[in-house]
């Protein structure tokens, strides 16, 4: 028995969709654990790329079973769309996916009112796909769950009684016209309807299936620097990336977790807004996200690019109890002369000793760099650690150095054939 916990180490889109397809060769079971269809995941098999929002990125391995976790937030359309592009692909879902009952609901007013607060001041560059507004109603015990489509009767008057509420806000708040309660009441029956099949009490589920002695994988989504507790807060997700999240939003116990292992891509990327102390605005910023394909894989928006960030990494590692790590688009720095890793934050002439997780100090600090030279050879090829030039060598040992991780896994390739296991 073995339970398995990948998180993003950074601020999402390290690569983790690709690492948890290698990964779940090893496992039966994979469950998503936190978010919704704010995350797009991607796995390239052979000529085929898949971008998943919901499922796991097991599901593309065959016999795996995939999971959706009570923590996640389920948009049912996003659901339904992904199942058909899945199953159009060849990708057999049926007796391979079990969602959460306890899991929350994405309802229409949820994405209206994520695009209405981002038209306002607080800005935070969301997804738009409902996820804040999802999270508030669950926290304020108001939500409409999985469970609760069960009942044609309950789920009925729980729509009335929420759309009654939003109604309220969207016509005195926001001046906005009302949400026709009829037809969400019939699309979310139609939705029951199509995914009757698929709902467990998957807590039960995964508890018998770690009796029978079987190995979890419990994949996260966004990224360590996006968790609502520990990320630099407000321009974070609703949700917890981190490691701890995996427990709470699947219902398997600290007790019986085995190993987190952290995504780190050999650069840092962010999308949205907040504070990213080694973004480069210049060309450096730009060749990153070409050679990358820095774009979004759910909102197609340029990824904002930096240099890798030992310090910022560090912090992660501390706060998921990361020991081994996968290393992804180390490729990607193949053609530049020299390679920066920030070691440290400079604030006001002294060096920090814990990461600033509040906006305005993260804001002002000054990244102490040390500068690596470059390989300038193509390693997309390369098979082992043996064959990576000297210089790519140095560069990973630097890093784990600098962030106190081991590697395990070294990605030179968004394909399965191009990763090194060490
Ligand atoms: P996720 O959200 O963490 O799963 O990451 P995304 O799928 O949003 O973004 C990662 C992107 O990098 C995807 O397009 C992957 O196909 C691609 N990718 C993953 N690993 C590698 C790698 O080692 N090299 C290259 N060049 N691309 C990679
Ligand atoms: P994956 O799983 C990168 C970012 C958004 C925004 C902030 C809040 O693919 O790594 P939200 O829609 O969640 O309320 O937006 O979080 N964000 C992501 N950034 N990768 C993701 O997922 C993200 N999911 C959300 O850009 O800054
Ligand atoms: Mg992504």
């Amino acid at each position: 028995m073995s339970v398995g916990v990948i998180v993003g180490s950074q601020w999402g889109d390290e690569g983790k969709g690709k690492i948890v397809d290698i990964l779940s060769k090893g496992y039966e079971i994979v469950v998503r654990y936190q978010g919704g269809a704010n995350a797009g995941h991607t796995v390239e098999i052979g000529d085929k790329k898949f971008i998943l929002h919901l499922i796991p990125s097991g599901i593309l391995r065959d016999g795996v079973i995939c999971v959706i976790g009570n923590g996640v937030v389920i948009d049912p359309k996003a659901l339904l769309d992904e199942i058909k592009q899945l199953e159009n692909l060849g990708i057999n879902i049926k007796g391979r996916l079990f969602i959460s009952h306890n899991a929350h609901l994405i309802m229409p007013y949820h994405k209206l009112l994520d695009s209405i607060n981002e038209s306002g001041t607080s800005k935070i560059g969301t997804t738009g796909r409902g996820i804040g507004p999802s999270y508030i109603d669950k926290y304020a015990r108001t939500g409409i769950r999985i469970v609760d489509l069960l009942d044609k009767k309950i789920l009925e008057e729980k729509i009335r009684c929420s759309i009654e509420e939003k109604n309220n806000l969207l016509k005195k708040v926001y001046d906005h016209s009302e949400l026709n309660v009829e037809e969400i009441i019939k699309e979310y029956l139609d939705f029951d309807d199509k995914i009757d099949e698929y709902i467990k009490d998957t807590t039960y589920y995964l508890h018998s299936a770690l009796e029978e002695g079987k190995s979890i994988l419990l994949e996260g989504a966004q990224g360590t620097l996006l968790d609502i507790d520990h990320g630099t807060y407000p321009y974070v997700t609703s949700s917890n990336p981190t490691s701890g999240g995996a427990c709470t939003g699947t219902g398997i116990p600290p007790t019986k977790i085995t190993s987190v292992v952290g995504i780190v891509k050999a650069y840092t990327t962010r999308v949205g807004l907040g504070p990213f102390p080694t973004e480069l605005l210049d060309e450096t910023g730009e060749k990153l996200r070409k050679i990358g394909a820095e774009f979004g894989a759910t909102t197609g928006r340029p990824r904002r690019c930096g240099w890798y960030d030992a310090f910022l990494v560090n912090y992660s590692r501390m706060i998921n109890g990361i020991e081994r790590v996968a290393v992804t688009k180390l490729d990607i720095l193949s053609e530049f002369e020299e390679i920066k890793v920030c070691v440290a934050y400079e604030l006001n002439g002294k060096v920090l000793k814990s990461f600033p997780t509040d906006v305005s100090r993260l804001l002002n600090v000054n990244p102490v760099y040390e500068t690596l030279p470059g390989w300038n050879t193509d390693i997309s090829n390369a098979k082992s650690y043996d064959e990576l030039p000297p210089n790519a060598k140095s560069y990973l040992d630097f890093i784990a150095k600098k962030s106190g991780f081991e590697i395990g896994i070294i990605s030179v390739g968004p394909k399965r054939d191009q990763t090194i296991e060490l």
